[in-house]
């Protein structure tokens, strides 16, 4: 018998203001056409004054509770994926854990920017098969809107907020890529690239939380050639080639990124999650927002299996290949 992390339930929450391309053509010299066409994204939400990424996380986590049919009693820890925290601290995880009503179990933040979900499921994925942990609430919530320059349209048209969540649990495998579960892992970072996307502002530097910068045509290149990259050591350590796959759900931050990582692995766009044309980038949360949307149009079937992959600031990157 072999542990597996299986996902027995998921859900996302978005703010309820949604915002159009078009109302940035009034502040900035932009266009609709532009941001469609460049980045594939038409609209995005955008949290309320007070709605913090505790909350948006706290209402994903409920959803996705829900769906597993478990109460936060249930749970014995909480990772929560996140670049944009309610306060310095203490973690987003733990307010989050107070919302819920949980008094017992730990939890923590991860920050690997937009990969940090992929960073939160891997690293729960281990503590499950160590044995510390046998039910994790893994969550990626985000309120980007905050860290915006919205003078820079090179980067204010493209981040949204939002946040989902998913509910890992062991279960007994059998050891085989016929598992329902977590399958493979694999994470990098590489701190060289740090001038591509960073935020210009943090606590032991300036004081204040700072915004967005992002060399975007630089993290594009890297992002085609790293997400394949990464897709082929998951598949390979598991002895899968892409035409196994049923979706990939990746990380949304642009649809010319998607479709040419998706081409380089030979897989058709059909079988991608698409959902950066209603969220635009939301860091972390993208990825769990996509598994809870795909779900709910009918796309991610029980026993389907998904290649999730995902790169941001650090630079970081990395996928994991499940079976849901
Ligand atoms: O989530 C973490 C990972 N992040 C990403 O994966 C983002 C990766 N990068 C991208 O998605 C794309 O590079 C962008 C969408 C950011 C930009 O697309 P691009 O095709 O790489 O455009 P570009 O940066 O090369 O800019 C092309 C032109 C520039 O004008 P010039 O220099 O050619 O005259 C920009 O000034 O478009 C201009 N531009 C805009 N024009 C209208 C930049 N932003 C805008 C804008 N509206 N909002």
């Amino acid at each position: 018998m072999t542990t597996r992390a299986v996902v027995t339930g998921v859900g996302h929450h978005l703010p309820e203001r949604v915002v159009a391309n078009a109302e940035f053509e009034a502040m900035l010299d932009t266009s609709d056409a532009w941001i469609r066409s460049r980045s594939g994204i038409e609209r995005r939400h955008f949290a309320a004054e007070g709605e913090t990424s505790s909350i948006l996380g706290t209402k994903a986590a409920e959803a996705a509770l829900a769906d597993a049919g478990r109460s936060a009693d249930d749970i014995d820890a909480i990772l929560v994926a996140t670049s944009t925290p309610d306060l310095t601290f203490p973690s987003t995880a733990t307010m989050i854990q107070a919302e819920l009503g949980m008094t017992g179990g730990y939890a923590f933040d991860i920050q690997a920017v937009c990969t940090g979900f992929v960073y939160a499921l891997a690293n729960a994925n281990a503590l499950i098969l160590a044995g510390q942990a046998r039910r994790i609430l893994v969550i990626g919530t985000e309120t980007f809107s905050r860290i915006m320059d919205w003078k820079d349209r090179s980067t204010c048209v493209l981040f949204g907020d939002g946040a989902g969540a998913v509910v890992l649990e062991a279960q007994e495998g059998t050891g085989t890529t016929a598992d329902r579960g977590i399958l493979a892992t694999d994470l990098h970072s590489d701190g060289r690239f740090r001038e591509l996307l960073y935020v210009d502002g943090g606590v032991s530097t300036t004081g204040r939380s700072g915004h967005l910068r992002m060399q975007g045509r630089e993290v594009f290149r890297h992002a085609v050639e790293k997400l394949a990259e990464t897709a082929e050591t998951t598949l390979a350590e598991l002895g899968l080639s892409s035409g196994d796959i049923d979706r990939i759900v990746p990380h949304q931050a642009n649809l010319r990124i998607i479709r040419a990582t998706a081409q380089k692995m030979g897989i058709p766009l059909e079988r991608v999650i698409l959902t950066v044309q209603d969220h635009g980038n939301t860091s972390a949360a993208s990825i769990p927002l996509a598994l809870s949307i795909g779900k709910a149009r009918g796309q991610i079937r029980r026993g389907n299996l998904l290649l999730l992959e995902a790169i941001g600031g650090g630079l970081t990157w990395g996928s994991v290949v499940l079976r849901w």
